[in-house]
């Protein structure tokens, strides 16, 4: 295959919104974009579940060769080899994306991998099994629901850390950002977790187009959020 350019890669995300009216589901655009999805991230310098790693073992209490680490919507597995940096070793991930789960598994880096689409499905584990949950870049109108949070709270240890990312995507105004943040506040106000970091960053993706398929320079920001559960 011919080596890919950004501009492939603004194509693709082009064809993939102009197919929103033709009811491609979220899960289908993942899974006809999984051939090219890995490098596609590479070309656009996606730095979440590097940022994410440093930051959870930055505040992480325990030994990271004990965590066990639940990665939700994992897409093709890029949080383990950077948790794996830290000496965190054990891994189960979540997807919705028969191909992602696919190239999750082609990683070699996780214990248990499960295509399952939440939100109409609940996270299929038992209450306080992982030190560590975390989602990254998949809490989006359209992708997994808010109502996950309450799900990751329950399923993480008492103490343990959970990790939430979000990309400032340039597709809508700032909405899905703003009601994220509100969505989190409320989880403090009912005592499920509480704030350890909220980080801002400049650079988390390169821009590829805008709203009008316009082309984009410079990148995208976003945010790195990190909540602990309380002790019991
Ligand atoms: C932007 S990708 C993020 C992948 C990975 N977390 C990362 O940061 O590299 C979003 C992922 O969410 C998954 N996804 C979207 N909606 C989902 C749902 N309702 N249930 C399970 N997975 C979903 C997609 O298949 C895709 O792999």
């Amino acid at each position: 295959m011919a080596t890919r350019t950004i501009k492939d890669v603004r194509n693709t995300m082009k064809y993939l919104r102009e197919h929103d009216p033709e009811g491609l589901t979220a899960i289908e655009k993942y899974d006809k974009w999984a051939a090219t999805y890995k490098s596609d991230l590479e070309l656009m310098e996606y730095q979440s579940p590097k940022l994410a790693a440093d930051i959870i073992a930055s505040n992480f209490n325990g030994q990271p060769e004990d965590a066990l680490v639940l990665d939700v919507a994992c897409g093709p597995g890029q949080l383990p080899k950077w948790m794996n940096k830290h000496g965190f070793k054990h891994f189960v991930g979540i997807d919705g994306s028969k191909e992602m789960i696919k190239l999750a598994t082609e990683t070699g880096l996780y214990k248990e991998l499960k295509e399952i689409l939440l939100g109409p499905n609940p996270l299929p584990f038992k209450a306080g099994m992982f030190d560590v949950v975390v989602i990254l870049g998949a809490l989006e109108p359209t992708y997994v629901p808010f109502s996950i949070l309450t799900e990751m709270c329950q399923v993480t240890k008492p103490g343990g850390l959970i990790c939430v990312s979000k990309t400032n995507h340039m597709f809508d105004d700032g909405k899905s950002t703003v009601d994220l943040e509100k969505e989190l506040q409320t989880l403090v106000e009912k005592g499920l977790w509480i704030r350890i970091e909220r980080k801002k960053f400049d650079k988390i993706l390169k821009k590829t187009c805008l709203k009008n398929n316009e082309e984009a320079e410079g990148y995208t920001s976003g945010t790195i959020h990190l909540f602990r559960v309380p002790s019991v």
